[in-house]
């Protein structure tokens, strides 16, 4: 093994399989074929990439960078973190250094990445506003975003948007199944299917799911069961959830309280992925009655907010009880 395997050995998985080239990026074609065909025709303009984490949007820029610069990536690509530093006055100073010295022998745009700018302020992304007109000449700007609308609306309108999707289950998986015969993982099917789920379209998750799970089997050759995956999530099991809203609906309070409880210091769980799971179980559970979905999902919303807000658990556990509880009087009724 020589030293550059060896460095890629220890990287995070998330880096060890980060696309190389824009071939590499799974699940989102149409981005890729338009940001190629730019490329093909010389026309490239100012971009934004904005959507959900772990989509590919800085493996995509920087693939695409690759393609375009090859050996003079470093020359011609400025890779800036917006939130490393929210001033403006450093991005300022980096860009115009980077922007205002010329390419002796190669021509054609430098290409300054602005990764997390909504993290910007809104001074700051007014600043940055006329930076890029000030250097669109010879340089073009990728701005890198999760929300679109934490940008001001002048950023917005000197770029071409693109929205990542959460990437879809068929290029998850196929992307899984290359790093799990790399890695020579031992996981079934089973496994397999929990962690897509889990996932929901975030390819970085899945990648740092399966590693984390590979070391927590014990022996080289340790079958990843769907349990470990769970575990490693830190995400409760359906099995769990129903348990939990079976009790909540037969018991009497105290013992669905303790049903709860248990469940949750088991599995180490906090009560805001109780709720969370509770209402995908309660989006597609059959009722006889409607109203009773609709007022457990405004007070599971309640109960979500005050969470937000530092609610004692004991507190929110016998809410999420009491709140489903009261609800689902409205399906004795209509009985
Ligand atoms: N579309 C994709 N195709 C292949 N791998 C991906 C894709 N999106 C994300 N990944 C994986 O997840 C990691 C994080 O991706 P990244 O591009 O940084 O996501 P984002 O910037 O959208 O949050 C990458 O290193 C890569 O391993
Ligand atoms: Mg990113």
């Amino acid at each position: 093994m020589n030293r550059a395997e060896k460095n890629l050995e220890n990287l995070p998985w998330v880096e060890k399989y980060r696309p190389s080239s824009l071939d590499e990026v799974y699940g989102q074609p149409d981005i890729v074929n338009t940001v190629r065909k730019f490329v093909a025709e010389g026309k490239l303009p100012h971009l934004l990439f904005y959507g959900p984490p772990g989509t590919g949007k800085t493996s995509t820029i920087i693939a695409l960078a690759k393609e375009i610069y090859g050996k003079n990536y470093s020359n011609m690509v400025l890779e800036l973190n917006a939130s490393d530093d929210r001033g403006i006055d450093v991005v300022r100073n980096q860009i115009k250094d980077f922007a205002s010295t010329r390419q002796i022998f190669s021509k054609g745009f430098k290409l300054i990445i602005l990764d997390e700018a909504d993290a910007m302020t809104n001074a700051a992304q007014n600043a940055l506003r006329r930076i890029i007109e000030k250097y669109t000449k010879n340089t073009r700007f990728c701005i890198l975003a999760n929300y679109a609308y934490k940008l001001t609306p002048a950023l917005l309108s000197r770029c071409t948007r693109f929205r990542f999707q959460p990437i879809a289950i068929d290029a998850l998986e196929r992307r899984m199944n290359n790093v799990v015969l790399q890695e020579h993982l031992n996981i079934g099917q089973e496994a397999k299917d929990a962690l897509l789920k889990v996932s929901k379209g975030d390819m970085r998750r899945i990648m740092n799911v399966l590693q984390a799970s590979k070391s927590s089997v014990d022996t080289a050759d340790g079958e990843i069961t769907r349990e470990i995956i769970y575990e490693c999530c830190g995400i409760c099991r359906p099995e769990d959830v129903q348990k939990i809203l079976k009790s909540i609906l037969e018991d009497d309070f105290g013992t669905a309280y303790l049903t709860l409880k248990q469940i949750c210091q088991a599995k180490g769980l906090a009560s805001i992925d109780i709720i969370e799971e509770l209402v995908a179980l309660l989006e597609c559970y059959e009722l006889k009655n409607e109203r009773t979905r609709q007022e457990t999902l405004v007070c599971l919303s309640e109960i979500e907010y005050s969470i937000s807000k530092g609610c004692n658990n004991k507190i929110v556990q016998s809410a999420i009880i009491g709140a489903i509880k009261t609800a689902f009087e409205h399906e004795t009724a209509s009985a």
